[in-house]
């Protein structure tokens, strides 16, 4: 008989999503006459349509796979080059980054996951708590943890706690860690890192050989010019860090799928003799031989996120959710709630109010007022007493729940 990976076994209950969309079901087949009042604010899913531009470039793709003379089979697995250029151009100029670092792919959940390839055994990995889940249950699937506790905590990963306290951004550890992963704007708390902060890890990061992992899938919502964007804009990440970037929430992406990994060359790993290998060349052969490329006219879609009509359209549906987590943290915090992200983030990360769970606050919310949140004790054990609302929605929908969160909690 197979053996399977045993691993999948530690696993705690389902993956946060789908966990809330059955809860959802369950009561929506149970309150049929609710069914169609319910707002959904829980998964971080755009709701506005594909800029004009994006639609524009990817009819302009299939036509150009509808026609012998500019047809395209499989793609360069890297990406190709006039996306990669745009990226740097736009994305990274003046960082040190060149085309050929950076690698498309159809997304950044399956790169922060997949990254894990490229990495030993017995590494030391640090994860914010609360933190985006994909982080903590790759890690657990490669084997790289051990049991969980009673709270969801897994033996052999290295927590760093996030609290109203350090304004959820985590501080630095006094202990040694080789991979750390870091997000900002931060998913779910809707937390920035200032410069100072980012330097602080890079200088962890150089002082003990380590590798920062950094999601800034979230990055196009930051409104603070003091905020850094990337963190090859700091001193020194070149030697120490991988970025993830994404088109899903800026470009609307979420079902069209594009993200990317920019790999510094000079980013380099220990192998088992003790040489150092640079990571760019291990992730390159994964790249090309796990992955056959994001497809043509999604990567034609991609570039024109940065043709000039695409970036006002993009800043305009970046405004538009922006307003969204104006007016969900407004009314949060005139209901006395305590309120962190919704200002540099599309997340509005909430206080319970006194006496409830987070998944209390998530039944509440869905029973009393039909509005689907996301129960903070579902990012990890500090998440515990809060809970993320989603600005990704319509204006009205998002008025509306504003609304109905005042009758529900004042
Ligand atoms: C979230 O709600 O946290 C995000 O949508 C998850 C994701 O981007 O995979």
């Amino acid at each position: 008989m197979a053996s399977i990976n045993s691993n999948f076994l530690k696993l705690k209950a389902g993956y946060l999503f789908p966990e809330i969309a059955r809860r959802v079901k369950a009561f929506s087949d149970a309150n049929p006459d609710q069914a169609a009042r319910i707002i959904r604010c829980g998964i971080g899913d755009v709701t506005e349509p594909l800029p004009p531009a994006v639609v524009k470039a990817m009819h302009d793709g299939v036509d150009e796979m509808a026609d012998r003379s500019t047809f395209k089979g499989y793609g360069p697995e890297q990406g190709y080059e006039f996306l990669r250029q745009a990226i740097v151009e736009n994305q990274f100029a003046n960082l040190g980054i060149s085309a050929d670092e950076v690698f498309i792919s159809d997304g950044s959940k399956c790169d922060t996951g997949n990254i894990l390839d490229i990495f030993g055994k017995g590494n030391t990995i640090a994860i914010t708590d609360p933190v985006y889940p994909v982080y903590v249950d790759t890690n657990v699937m490669a084997g790289n943890t051990g049991d969980a506790d009673e709270n969801g905590a897994y033996a052999n990963l290295l927590y760093l706690p996030c609290t109203a306290e350090n304004g959820f951004v985590a501080d630095v550890p006094t202990q040694k860690a080789d991979l750390i992963y870091l997000c900002f704007p931060n998913n779910p708390t809707g937390a920035v890192a200032t410069r100072s902060q980012l330097e602080a890890w890079v200088a962890y990061a150089k002082a003990n050989d380590a590798i920062l992992l950094f999601d800034a899938a979230y990055e196009a919502f930051i409104q603070d010019p003091a905020i850094p964007r990337s963190i090859f804009e700091i001193e020194g990440a070149r030697d120490c860090a991988i970025e993830f970037r994404s088109f899903s929430k800026n470009g609307g992406f979420t079902g069209v799928r594009c993200a990317y990994v920019v790999i510094p060359k000079t980013v380099t790993g220990k192998a088992d003799d003790g040489t150092r290998i640079p990571l760019h060349q291990l992730w390159s052969r994964r790249h090309s031989t796990k992955f056959n490329g994001a497809s043509y006219p999604v990567q034609k879609a991609a570039a024109a996120v940065f043709s000039p009509e695409g970036k006002q359209q993009v800043a305009a549906l970046i405004e538009h959710y922006m307003g969204n987590a104006k007016l969900l943290r407004e009314a949060c915090l005139a209901l006395g709630l305590q309120v962190f992200g919704g200002v540099n983030a599309p997340y509005v990360w909430v206080g319970c109010p006194a006496g409830l769970s987070s998944w209390d606050m998530f039944d509440k919310m869905l029973n009393e007022a039909n509005v689907v949140i996301t129960p903070g004790a579902g990012f990890g054990a500090a998440g515990e007493g809060w809970f993320r609302i989603s600005a990704f929605n319509s204006r009205a929908n998002v008025v509306e729940v504003c609304s109905r969160l005042k009758s529900l909690i004042s």
